[in-house]
């Protein structure tokens, strides 16, 4: 028998008390995080990001991108980012009606998150277990500062708390960006769009005729749309290891993520080159940005004939493939 979870945990010691009856809002969760002391009917999973969406309807889950009303209870998992792990406390106390419950690995930084609440006396009942804590938020604690403000940054750009580069430009999408040619091609796929930087630099190329940003991020995708206001640009809510262009394309540009929470993942990056090269034209090339540890040539050289570096530093490289080899997968 598997050991107890926080929550489970908690249930069961009485340290936090779930409504009987009412919808739980669980914001955020992640894939692997235990609901089972959650009435599954009852539990409305509320998360931007499309595979975990995917994985928790294919469960049966209620899945929504944001809050449907109100709910008796939510349960917020800390995410990483703190801008958005105070965004979604904000939110839970807004929607909840009952408790709300805070849950999260100390990695993810709830240690930190629990003395803040502990200084707006705000925090209660916390339990430590399996390298976390849960606690939950005392009841009528105000967190309306932590509502994130939208962000305008260089360049006119808007950007949301917890999305890839919310304060700026990221060095290695400005130079990838600083690197195309200025013909691309009337077909453009940007991969992991984020909130819109390559798009926006894509779109100025007269040659475009359509632009598909694909984003599994839905508050990204949203700032992506206020940032590549185009009528060449559609926007695809999806997550890009299982995507298929209507059409193949002329050209892919991306800079591919390269962590899974905390845990840096190159195969994520990989199975980016792999949707790249099964969206291409067979005349088609791929623009890419990595950051120079990070080894994806053996992948790009598999899926390309032809593979080069066409500029680089010590930290990052830009790379070019083109000609996809043809593989169903
Ligand atoms: C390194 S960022 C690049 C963002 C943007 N292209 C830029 O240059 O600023 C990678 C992006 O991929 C998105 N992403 C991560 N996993 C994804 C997936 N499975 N499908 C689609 N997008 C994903 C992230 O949300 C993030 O916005």
């Amino acid at each position: 028998m598997s050991a107890p979870t926080r929550l489970s945990l908690a249930v069961t010691t009485g340290t936090v008390h779930l409504p009987e009856e009412g919808r739980v809002a669980v914001l955020a969760p992640k894939i692997g995080s235990d609901l089972s002391p959650l009435d599954a009917d009852r539990v409305h999973i509320l998360t931007p990001f499309k595979p975990n969406f995917e994985h928790f309807r294919a469960r049966g889950y209620h899945c929504a991108v944001a809050p449907e009303g109100r709910y008796g209870a939510a349960i917020v998992h800390v995410p990483r980012a703190k801008p958005l792990a105070r965004a979604l406390i904000a939110q839970a106390t807004r929607v909840s009606d009952g408790v709300v419950i805070v849950d999260g690995e100390k990695t993810d930084g709830v240690e930190s998150l629990l003395k803040e609440c502990r200084r707006r006396e705000a925090a209660e009942a916390p339990l430590s277990k399996a390298h976390g804590k849960i606690f939950t938020l005392v009841p009528g604690s105000d967190f309306s500062d932590w509502i994130p403000q939208d962000a305008e940054i260089e360049g006119g750009f808007i950007t949301k708390a917890g999305v890839f580069s919310a304060d700026g430009i990221d060095p290695g999408s400005r130079w990838l960006a600083d690197c195309l040619p200025a013909a691309l091609g009337a077909h453009v796929i940007d991969l992991g769009a984020g909130w819109g930087y390559l798009g926006a630099r894509i779109v100025e190329r007269g040659d475009v005729t359509r632009l598909d940003l694909v984003e599994a991020h839905h508050d990204a995708l949203d700032c992506a749309r206020h940032n590549v206001h185009d009528p060449r640009a559609a926007f695809h809510w999806a997550d890009v290891t299982s995507w298929q262009p209507e059409t193949r394309a002329d050209a892919v540009v991306m800079n591919p993520p390269f962590h899974t929470g905390r845990t840096a993942d190159p195969d994520l990056g990989r199975a980016f080159i792999a949707t790249a090269a099964r969206a291409l034209k067979p005349s088609g090339t791929l623009w890419m940005v990595a950051n120079r540890h990070l080894l994806y040539e053996a992948t790009l050289t598999q899926r390309f004939k032809h593979v080069d570096e066409i500029a680089g530093d010590t930290r990052f490289k830009i790379l070019r493939a083109r000609h996809p080899v043809r593989k169903t997968r």
